[in-house]
């Protein structure tokens, strides 16, 4: 339950959730932090919460640097209850503390908590705090990824408290990007991003190059979730290039199947996919996480997404994968849709209402009756040997 001093008069004091592994029907097999900091100048400010099931453990660990009554400022980034859960708790200790939030993030607490008599303060983008030697500035970064979200930039320490941005799930003791690895903190940061922020990449790419015209040195990103960023460089190259939607020499195969049929035409167009040069992912949509699958789609120029036809229409797993998939907005993808059926199609064509309205560039479709044919799988081999081509052309 200690404390850690991540610069000086900073201190990490938030917990580490090493059981959790779904998050809202995010998978998280490595579980996940809440990054809370504590802030210790002539005034001293609280910046971000934890989960409430956790509240016990930061206050813990508050008390081993200042008494947790004496909190000037509960700086509330976002309302989102795994940071902001224990807000009336903490507020019950911290009496006297003013809440710092946007417009918004006050709205979003009012109605998740009783504030009557609770002081705060909105803030907006370059608004100011000065807490003795060290002067706090607010960055809106609505929709990044709720109305309410900002971040909080220390000035004279270069360092962005950037809440859910740039946050990777996973539970660790070590607290750096360096301690974990570089590569595997961006793995894991890609998972997330391709989960909770691929819908917002225009806002992204609007929201870097407004903290490059403010001129702001970073040199250090503490996030809400996972390992701080001692090396912001590489995350922030790699959401700008995220957001960006460009396609890799990669494609994805996605499939459930009920006797096999749908199966087999997902290995044969996995082949053929293979076949051009392109490197392929083949997914089972009751055997595979989602968030793995998304993390796939986010750079891949290709999906072929199979289903059989049950009741005339989709297989729930297709069509629950259809309904995720269509809410994170991937951009710049070749569709191929692909299915079995009996005696009524469906499957493909609803896979391919998806695809249209996420605007992808839709290829011909394979259905086959029943079970494929050796000539069948001849024409989805050939099927996914063309989408390779043109992934490759794009
Ligand atoms: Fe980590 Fe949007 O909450």
């Amino acid at each position: 339950m200690n404390p850690l001093e991540i610069r000086e008069g900073i201190y990490w004091v938030g917990a580490i959730d090493w059981e959790e592994r779904d998050f809202h029907d995010f998978n998280i097999d490595r579980g996940t932090t809440y990054n809370a900091y504590l802030i210790v100048d002539e005034k001293i400010a609280l910046v971000d919460a934890v989960k409430h099931k956790f509240l016990g453990e930061m206050v813990e660990r508050i008390r081993k640097i200042v008494d947790p009554s004496q909190i000037d400022y509960i700086i509330v980034n976002h309302v989102e209850t795994d940071h902001s859960g224990g807000l009336a708790d903490i507020r019950r200790v911290a009496k006297d503390a003013t809440i710092i939030c946007t417009k918004r993030g006050m709205d979003g607490i009012s109605k998740h908590f009783d504030t009557e008599g609770w002081d705060f303060r909105v803030v907006k983008t370059g608004d100011e705090l000065n807490i003795g030697k060290k002067t706090l500035m607010f960055l809106e970064m609505t929709m990044l990824h709720w109305p309410d979200s900002m971040a909080t930039y220390v000035k004279e320490d270069k360092l962005l408290l950037s809440n859910d941005a740039f946050g990777q799930h996973i539970a660790s003791e070590e607290r750096f990007d360096e301690e974990i690895g570089i590569e595997e903190a961006l793995n894991r940061a890609k998972i997330y991003y391709a989960n909770i922020l691929m819908p917002f990449g225009n806002l992204i790419q609007k929201k870097l190059k407004e903290v490059e015209s403010l001129g702001i040195p970073i040199e250090m990103i503490a996030p809400s979730h996972g390992v701080i960023w001692k090396n912001p460089k590489r995350i922030l190259q790699a959401y700008s290039r995220w957001a960006e939607f460009k396609p890799e020499n990669k494609a994805v195969v996605i499939y459930d199947t009920m006797w096999k049929s749908t199966e087999k035409l997902a290995r044969a167009i996995a082949e053929g996919i293979a076949s051009a040069g392109v490197n392929v992912r083949l997914f089972h949509l009751r055997k595979d996480p989602w968030s793995t699958i998304m993390t796939e789609i986010l750079d891949a120029g290709g999906i072929a997404i199979g289903s059989p036809t049950v009741h005339n229409t989709i297989f729930p797993p297709v069509a629950g994968f259809l309904i995720y998939m269509r809410g994170l907005k991937p951009r710049n993808k070749i569709g191929m849709a692909f299915g079995s059926y009996g005696w009524g199609g469906g499957a493909v064509k609803e896979i391919n209402r998806t695809f249209e309205e996420l605007k992808f560039d839709v290829v011909e479709p394979i259905e086959v009756r029943f079970r494929p044919t050796g000539e069948e799988l001849e024409r989805a081999f050939e099927a996914g040997k063309e989408m390779g081509e043109r992934i490759k052309r794009a």
